[in-house]
């Protein structure tokens, strides 16, 4: 089968010519690119989310739902990994759909990954806000609530400010309390989350080797934190915490303990997964992208996982899964093992941690609209090259510009699930390909191979599919929508264009 681009050429052979001659600089190396992965995969996801899957839904079988979630991505990280090393152009699963097809489904996966990239970086830098506040209130300079605060009422509830919902004021009912008793402020901008977007836009406007520098560091840091907070914690391990419930009865409904819950456990921290395909995104400022795309997307990976088992088990050992209920489960299991200075390094490593996944996501996007451009389906603008950095800078500029809305005005809750759902659809149609490609183009060199193809890649979309299932409704809603507008604009720009030459 041979898909016409638009201007003539067979769109594989235009994709292939395009990832050899890179306009950008080809600066980075296998460890560079693994550790932009780590960079871009552990934060939010471990640091926050974790504690709540495991009291709510797993108990201490979350770890059996870090395994279920690392498995799924392993599937898809295998796609991504044939594709990345056979096309390596920085387009990441956007390219893979134009290649196997064709341009509307490429579009409709560009458009998508929006919702991964722009609205994850926003997604993080509001929980890197979060965490800011809270250590430098621990400093004794407290922030007033307009300034870190999206718009809207908050109450001080335990100490922390939180937004008034109907489900906290019967929350703070319960206490005996009435929240109207409490003190309470009103939100306007948060402005920690914009500074940390504008920061890092600046940045990665200077050059990809620069940013590849602090990703390194910070990555050094959170995982020296990750390694301590684990090293330290065996030794705290009681296994009476696991002992008999490991997997705590189910309560009869779904997603409540059991096997079930397990499953809703793994699709709320599949979110801690993302990122690892963003290495992809860096295809055309890799050094030997055939040999070392491969490597940087399974490596972090592989990594990561690693990890995540070993702190939900340090987590659920340490202390019972019924105290993990917080937005800080670290901080519960640091204060069980009495280690006040760990608790502060914690802080510091997530602070650092989340920095480098805004960090990542804020790099991954512009070069896939960078690549979109390039095609004809975004304004040549976004293609645009600075002539001394060698970087992307007007769409590294614009994407830092439209994220800073979302970071500073929407409220975290809003934007996370949107995340989740955009990547897993994202995943779907990446494992497709895969089948797709070997399909009509089985002659093609590929330096990696996915293994048991067509078995890995449909497990890999089935995976993804049921963790989409798991997502509420409204989350659906949202995406519908989101994909509606993006439709709008496909019918109205990109369907009329065609790729730059
Ligand atoms: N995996 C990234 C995180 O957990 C998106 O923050």
């Amino acid at each position: 089968m041979r898909t016409e681009s638009g201007n003539g050429k067979d769109t594989l052979t235009r994709l292939m010519e395009a990832s050899e001659k890179s306009e950008m600089k080809r600066t980075l190396g296998p460890l560079n690119l693994t550790l932009l992965g780590v960079g871009a995969i552990i934060g939010t996801g471990i640091f926050v989310l974790t504690g709540t899957a495991a009291a709510n839904y797993a108990g201490p079988a979350i770890v059996l739902s870090f395994v279920f979630s690392g498995l799924a991505c392993a599937f898809a990280a295998l796609c991504y990994a044939e594709f990345a090393s056979m096309i390596p152009v920085s387009g990441s699963a956007y390219t893979y759909a134009y290649a196997t097809m064709g341009r509307f489904i490429a579009w409709i996966i560009g458009w998508d990954l929006i919702l991964e990239y722009l609205f994850g970086a926003a997604t993080v830098s509001i929980g890197w806000s979060g965490y800011v506040v809270s250590f430098l209130r621990d400093l004794g300079l407290n922030l007033p609530v307009y300034l870190t605060q999206p718009p809207g009422a908050y109450v001080l509830f335990n100490g922390v400010w939180q937004y008034l919902t109907d489900d906290l004021a019967a929350e703070i009912a319960k206490t005996g309390v009435a929240a109207s008793s409490l003190p309470q402020a009103k939100g306007f901008i948060n402005l920690p989350a914009v500074l940390i977007v504008a920061s890092i836009t600046s940045l990665l406007v200077v050059g990809i080797r620069e940013s590849a520098w602090l990703n390194n560091i910070i990555v050094v840091v959170k995982t020296v934190v990750i390694l301590a907070f684990i090293a330290l914690g065996i030794g705290y391990i009681d296994t009476a915490n696991w002992g008999g419930s490991f997997i705590p009865e189910n309560t009869g409904e779904f997603g409540k303990y059991g096997w079930s819950g397990i499953l809703r456990g793994a699709g709320v921290i599949f979110f801690a997964y993302i990122g690892f395909d963003a290495v992809s995104t860096a295809a055309q400022e890799a050094k030997n992208p055939r040999r070392d795309m491969p490597i940087g997307i399974i490596g972090s990976l592989v990594i990561a996982t690693a990890l995540y088992i070993l702190v939900a088990l340090v987590m659920t050992g340490v202390v019972n899964y019924k105290e993990l209920n917080v937005s800080a489960p670290f901080a519960v299991v640091v204060d069980a093992m009495n280690k006040p200075w760990l608790g502060k390094m914690v802080k510091v490593g997530a602070i650092a941690g989340l920095s480098s996944v805004v960090l990542v996501m804020l790099l991954a996007q512009p070069r896939i609209f960078y690549t979109m451009a390039k095609d004809g389906l975004l304004p040549p603008v976004f293609a645009k090259i600075h002539p001394k950095f060698k970087t992307p800078a007007v769409t590294t500029v614009i994407t830092g510009l439209v994220c800073m809305i979302p970071a500073g005005f929407f409220p975290i809750g809003l934007v996370g699930e949107l995340v989740s759902i955009g990547t897993l659809l994202a995943f779907v149609i990446v494992c497709v390909g895969i089948v797709v490609l070997r399909k009509t183009h089985p002659e093609l060199p590929r330096p990696f191979k996915t293994p048991l193809v067509p078995l890995v890649p449909i497990l890999g979309a089935l995976t993804a599919l049921a963790q989409m299932i798991g997502l509420p409704l409204d989350t659906w809603l949202r995406l519908v929508l989101w994909m509606a507008a993006g439709l709008l604009i496909y019918y109205f720009y990109g369907a009329k264009r065609k790729p730059l030459e």
